[in-house]
């Protein structure tokens, strides 16, 4: 096994791909990280399918020239919907949120009855419906049970969490408006398709109740990107402390500040770049 001392590479819209971030810190902390957020032209999630590839593609190359060895789209919007060109057109492998969401999906549902909620752009794509059919021989049924998807649009939660209402009355009623259709479904477990969803977590939880798993695709992809990198024998060396290095599209200044309450430690590299068009 050979030592590759290249940083992975992460992008977002914004900053909800800090929840990838702090996942492989957990379970990479060996692991260099550069973390491009286009906060500029955040949201994507609203946004066609062309313009997110466009914006994806140009993300992929700002992080190619920081010579990383692994490109993570940690966007939801972006894997949905830019993948397979990413994949085509770049040598770098790209891992995106999609298939490790949907993967542990299949995996802990035992009724096959698996909610998804996301951004409008990710479920009109049917990317996760797609991908939790293509994982369906993981499916450990109760008896008599195939898989069923049921999906919903969110499209008020991302601005909630970006106001920093995680939990407050108004968000509470928005949570159970959205999330009512699949109360009925009597879906045993719920992905949530989007970078932001895991911070409403609690307010989630209370509406569709204890029995229903929630899977983190973040937390799924990090553990995607920390089997990636063992098979490959591509890890950095161990024990040693990680730099984090972070680039924005637009001020610096909040995602800083954004940044270091969620992760919890000093950003101490955030900087501004001429990015896009
Ligand atoms: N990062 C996006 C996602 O995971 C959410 C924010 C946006 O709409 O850009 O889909």
């Amino acid at each position: 096994m050979s030592i590759d001392r290249r940083p992975i590479g992460i992008f977002d819209s914004g900053i909800g791909g800090l929840t990838v971030v702090k996942e492989l810190v957990r379970q990479l902390p060996g692991e260099d990280i550069v973390y491009f957020g286009d906060t500029a032209r955040v949201p994507y999630g609203v946004k066609s399918r062309d313009t997110v590839v466009k914006f994806s593609i140009e993300n992929t190359l700002f992080l190619l020239k920081n010579k990383v060895k692994l490109v993570i789209a940690a966007c939801n919007t972006s894997s949905s919907v830019a993948l397979t060109t990413l994949k085509r057109n770049f040598k770098v492998p790209v891992i995106g949120v999609i298939a490790p969401g949907a993967r542990d999906a299949v995996l802990s549902s035992r009724s096959g009855r698996i909610g998804v909620i996301g951004t409008s752009t990710t479920i009109s794509s049917k990317a996760y419906e797609k991908q939790i059919l293509k994982n369906k021989g993981l499916f450990k049924p109760a008896r008599g049970r195939s898989i069923k998807v049921f999906s919903r649009s969110c499209p008020l939660f991302v601005p909630l969490v970006e106001e920093g209402w995680l939990a407050s009355k108004v968000t509470d009623n928005v949570i159970r408006q959205y999330l009512s259709s699949l109360k009925n479904k009597d879906i045993d477990t719920l992905i949530l398709g989007c970078t932001h969803y895991p911070l409403l977590k609690s307010g989630i939880r209370k509406v569709m109740g204890k029995k229903v798993t929630l899977v983190d695709s973040a937390v799924s992809t990090a553990k995607a990107a920390r089997e990636f990198i063992e098979a490959r024998g591509i890890a950095n060396s161990p024990g040693r402390r990680a730099a984090l290095r972070f680039f924005v599209s637009d001020e610096a200044q909040r995602f800083k500040k954004v940044g270091e309450s969620f992760l919890g430690r000093r950003l101490s590299s955030v900087v501004r770049v001429k990015h896009g068009i």
